[in-house]
């Protein structure tokens, strides 16, 4: 019976683990912080569709660039935050899921970004989900990586989507104009064709007319 029981435990959690959170848009996080400034850190961690009563705490951890080892700096349960490292004391606001036992959003605000900030964050959820007598844990990490500037730099991808968008509407604007060029040629020569055969039919008239008088004269001869 036991084993039975184990099973399905297990096999509900594998179907929790593998519903890869398709319907819930997880945002990345922005990953440059000014100095002096305030910084949003993202976390999220969406709950299947199918709702479960489940509770969750978060925890935080950061790398300093060119250290190996994680420190914790920020726990996050039922009783409220906790900040676990001297380094950010009185610098870390809690920025997620409020009034909720079952957090989907971890987010952190960090305040006063200093250059000694830069490094990795990994935020994990600890969720345990309750199926009836069943109860699943579930651990959700995600990464961070977070570089400290001096001033706020564009991202690439915002620079090269502006550049392509003026290269479409120059590219358009020149499309525009060789069509345009193009379509005034042909009205042109479509016009100067007419001339020429209303010209030619004339000269023909003309000349047959003058044949005709030709041949009066020579039939007259
Ligand atoms: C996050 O927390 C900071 C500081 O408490 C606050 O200024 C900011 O408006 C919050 N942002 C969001 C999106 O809740
Ligand atoms: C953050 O900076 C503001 C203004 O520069 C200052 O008043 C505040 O005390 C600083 N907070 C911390 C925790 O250093
Ligand atoms: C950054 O770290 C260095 C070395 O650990 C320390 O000397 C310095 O005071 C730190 N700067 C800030 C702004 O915390």
């Amino acid at each position: 019976m036991a084993p039975a029981h184990l099973l399905l435990a297990s096999l509900l959690c594998t179907l929790f683990v593998c519903r890869c959170d398709g319907a819930c848009a997880e945002p990345e996080s922005d990953t440059e912080a000014v100095v002096g400034k305030g910084f949003k850190m993202g976390c999220l961690s969406c709950k299947r569709r199918l709702e479960v009563e489940g509770s969750a705490t978060v925890d935080w951890y950061f790398r300093p660039d060119g250290e190996t080892d994680f420190i914790h700096i920020y726990n996050y349960n039922e009783n409220g935050p906790t900040i676990e490292s001297e380094m950010f004391m009185d610098r870390i606001d809690w920025n997620g899921s409020k009034r909720s036992n079952d957090i989907q959003d971890a987010s952190i605000y960090l305040l006063n970004v200093t250059f000694n900030d830069s490094g990795t964050y990994r935020c994990f959820f600890n969720r345990v989900l309750y199926y009836g007598i069943y109860e699943c844990k579930v651990v959700v990490d995600k990464v961070v990586q977070l570089s400290v500037v001096a001033k706020a730099t564009r991202g690439t991808a915002s620079i090269v989507s502006e550049v392509m968008m003026y290269v479409s509407i120059i590219g358009l604007q020149v499309w525009l104009l060789i069509e345009m060029i193009y379509c005034y040629r042909k009205i042109a020569a479509a016009g100067e064709e007419a001339l020429r055969e209303a010209a030619n039919a004339e000269y023909l008239a003309i000349a047959s007319e003058s044949k005709d008088n030709c041949a009066g004269v020579q039939v007259g001869e």
